[in-house]
C-alpha cells in the first residue's frame, strides 16, 4: 500500500468517525440524498447524453448503492464505482452484472478506462472529503467522451450559524458544560464540510476543461448541485 493511500484512509477514518457505523449510515440515508429531486435532475441533464450502451462512473461510491440504483433504472448499464475506505468496500452491496467497484484513491486516480469511454460521472458528497480534487477532475475529464457530463452534489461553504443550527443543538454548543471533545469534533467537521464554495467548484471545473451548465444551492445554502459538461 502506498503512503498516500495510507494517509487518505487514516484521514477518512477520522472524518467518518466510526467507519462501520458510517457505512451503515450511508445505506440508511441513501434515499435522502439520491431522492426524487436528484433523479429529476439526472434525467434532465445526464440521461440525454447516455450512449446506446451507457457507461457511468460514481466517484466515492461508498457501499455502491448508486450503482445498484443505476442498474435498476437502466438495465445493461455499465456502472463503475471508485472507493478506497476499507469499511466501505467491506460493506459493499451485492452488485448486478455490469457493475463493479474499483479500489482507488481519488487523490491521484488512474482508472482502467480508455480515454472518452465514459458517458457520465457522478460525485455525491465526495469532493469535500479530499485534500485536493484536481487529479480526480482531470481523470474524469480524460475518461469522459466529448459532451459527456459530470454531476456533483456536495457540501459547500455556509455561515457557522447556519451550520450549527442544522447540524446540532445550538444551546448545547454554547453550554459551558459541553465536553471539549464534542466541540472540537463539531468545529473540525465545520471546516471539512466548508472546504469549497459553489464558486470554488465552478472555478475548479472551468479550469479543468468543463463548462458548467447548471448549478443550484439547497438546504439553506449548505449544499450545491452542479452539472458540468466536458468541453470538446
Ligand atoms: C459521504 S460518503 C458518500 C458515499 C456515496 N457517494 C453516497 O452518497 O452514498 C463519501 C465517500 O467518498 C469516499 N472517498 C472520499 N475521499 C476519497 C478518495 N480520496 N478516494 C476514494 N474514495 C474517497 C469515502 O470513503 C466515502 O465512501
Amino acid at each position: 500500500m502506498t503512503e498516500r493511500l495510507q494517509q487518505t484512509q487514516a484521514m477518512l477514518a477520522r472524518h467518518h468517525r466510526d467507519g462501520e457505523r458510517f457505512a451503515a449510515q450511508m445505506k440508511e440515508t441513501f434515499a435522502d440524498r439520491v431522492n426524487e429531486l436528484f433523479w429529476a435532475e439526472w434525467d434532465r441533464w445526464i440521461t440525454p447524453v447516455y450512449s446506446a450502451a451507457p457507461v457511468v462512473v460514481d466517484l466515492g461510491t461508498g457501499p455502491g448503492l448508486f450503482l445498484q440504483a443505476l442498474a435498476g433504472r437502466t438495465p445493461g448499464i455499465r456502472a463503475i464505482g471508485v472507493e478506497c475506505a476499507p469499511y466501505m468496500l467491506q460493506a459493499a452491496v451485492e452488485l448486478p452484472a455490469g457493475c463493479e467497484i474499483l479500489s482507488e484513491d481519488l487523490h491521484d486516480p488512474h482508472l482502467p478506462l480508455a480515454d472518452g469511454a465514459v458517458d457520465a460521472v457522478n460525485a455525491s458528497v465526495v469532493l469535500h472529503e479530499m485534500h485536493q480534487p484536481l487529479r480526480a477532475l482531470q481523470e474524469v475529464h480524460r475518461c469522459l467522451k466529448p459532451g459527456g457530463r459530470f454531476y456533483i452534489h456536495d457540501w459547500v461553504r455556509a455561515p457557522l450559524e447556519v451550520y450549527i443550527r442544522a447540524q446540532t443543538e445550538e444551546a448545547r454548543v454554547f453550554d459551558g458544560a459541553t465536553p471539549v471533545d464534542e466541540l472540537e469534533d463539531l468545529f473540525i467537521h465545520f471546516v471539512e464540510h466548508n472546504r469549497f464554495s459553489r464558486d470554488d467548484l465552478v472555478y475548479l471545473l472551468n479550469m479543468s476543461g468543463f463548462a458548467v451548465l447548471h448549478s443550484a444551492l439547497s438546504k439553506e445554502g449548505r449544499f450545491a448541485r452542479i452539472v458540468a459538461e466536458k468541453r470538446i
